[in-house]
């Protein structure tokens, strides 16, 4: 196996070229002076750890959210982890989760001592809860759902079953900053709600950064002790802890974007939408069906593909930065096998059939409409070729 320090300045590089791309971030902060005014006088202050910017982004999210308590810390992986640990879930625990999702998921309760075990997705690749009961043992501690691409998971029919059989519900909620489900936010129905300020998630900053939202005041002081060395004043430790907190800077910069966090969310919408309107009238693409009682926010915009590697390719000849996000489920990576939970191809059909045909297309505030219709026609100039050919 070869081990790189770092494959992401290549890998950025390689994939910033079409210009239809998922990386928007120049667009972004075109404005960026106005944050390094916000920088400047934090500087002068010196406020760098826990300062005063982070408190001020706690409260914009506690505002957005409705959540009573928010806690920043180093990054969604954090969030999620810290979360475990605050509920006391370890060794010997085990936590339901899904199988499609992103490694940090996974690597957050690994990291906690716990085991995840895997439920399936539905169509609409999120964990599929009819699925939930018989996964559950003497060991389950949790329910993990993961809100995928932006569209929050059945919280009604989760909260139902966590309830009946006494577990948790740790959401994570990463790709679903401002979506709603029946009115109220994602992250704030479980225990706690965990996300990401990932520099292409929808609400994002300069590297890293995360925080959990949660109603509980006991979980609220766990996770504040937990993020900083578990001191409760500069020289008592009550907790032997981490080191997870929000660093100022990034705070600063989130919360500047926090101030379009509605325009962002809204374009994403109007993107989404005109793409399910033109892409359900391809045959060979399977777009999601949308429930009106749900505000997704497409973190990703993600559709379904005939032949999807080589529409991979024929995009990306194009100069359309279309992706996969994943190719390879959960319980089928090397680091799963590593660690003998016995899992094996077969095991979730819906989740395996999802990571060979997925394909997300960039849906983000600054594609414009032309770039969209120049998208659509591109897909149906593969198809119609494809047809041609055979
Ligand atoms: C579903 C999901 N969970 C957790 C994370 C982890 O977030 P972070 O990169 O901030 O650690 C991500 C990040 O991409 C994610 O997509």
């Amino acid at each position: 196996m070869s081990v790189k320090h770092s494959f992401l300045p290549q890998q950025y590089d390689e994939t910033a070229k079409p210009s239809i791309n998922h990386n928007y971030l120049k667009e972004q902060f075109a404005d960026y002076k106005k944050i390094f005014k916000e920088i400047e006088k934090l500087v002068q202050k010196c406020d760098f750890t826990l300062g005063r910017p982070v408190e001020e982004f706690e409260k914009n999210i506690a505002k957005l959210t409705g959540a009573k308590y928010v806690i920043g810390v180093g990054s969604g992986t954090d969030a999620l982890f810290l979360s475990l640990k605050a509920l006391g879930i370890g060794e010997g625990d085990e936590v339901i989760t899904t199988p499609y999702t992103f490694h940090a998921t996974i690597g957050a309760i690994v990291a906690a001592g716990a085991r995840p075990v895997f439920v399936d997705i539905n169509e609409d690749y999120n964990i599929n809860p009819e699925l939930i009961e018989q996964a559950i043992t003497a060991k389950t501690k949790a329910i993990l759902p993961v809100h995928w691409s932006g569209l929050c998971c059945n919280m009604d029919k989760i909260m139902a079953i966590a309830k009946k059989h006494g577990l948790y519900v740790v959401e994570d909620a990463c790709h679903t900053i401002n979506a709603k489900y029946k009115n109220k936010s994602p992250g704030t129905f479980g225990t706690t709600g965990c996300f990401s300020l990932h520099p292409l998630k929808n609400l994002n900053a300069w590297g890293d950064g995360g925080f959990v939202v949660t109603n509980s005041k006991d979980v609220h002081d766990k996770l504040v002790l937990l993020r900083n060395h578990g001191l409760i004043n500069r020289d008592e430790c009550v907790l032997h802890a981490y080191n997870s907190r929000l660093d100022s800077i990034q705070a600063i910069v989130a919360n500047h974007l926090f101030k379009k966090i509605e325009h962002i969310t809204n374009s994403r919408i109007r993107n989404a939408r005109f793409f399910d309107q033109e892409l359900a009238k391809i045959p060979e693409i399977t777009v999601s069906k949308r429930d009106p009682a749900i505000k997704q926010v497409f973190h990703i915009y993600v559709i379904r593909a005939k032949d999807r590697d080589k529409l991979q390719q024929y995009l990306i000849q194009n100069d359309i930065d279309a992706k996969v996000h994943y190719p390879i489920p959960m319980h089928l990576q090397p680091a799963a096998k590593a660690k003998k939970w016995k899992y094996k191809k077969g095991d979730f059909p819906v989740a395996e059939a999802i990571c060979k045909s997925v394909l997300s297309l960039p849906v983000h505030e600054f594609i414009t409409r032309e770039q969209q219709k120049y998208v659509v026609k591109k897909i149906k100039e593969f198809y119609n070729e494809s047809k041609s050919r055979d």
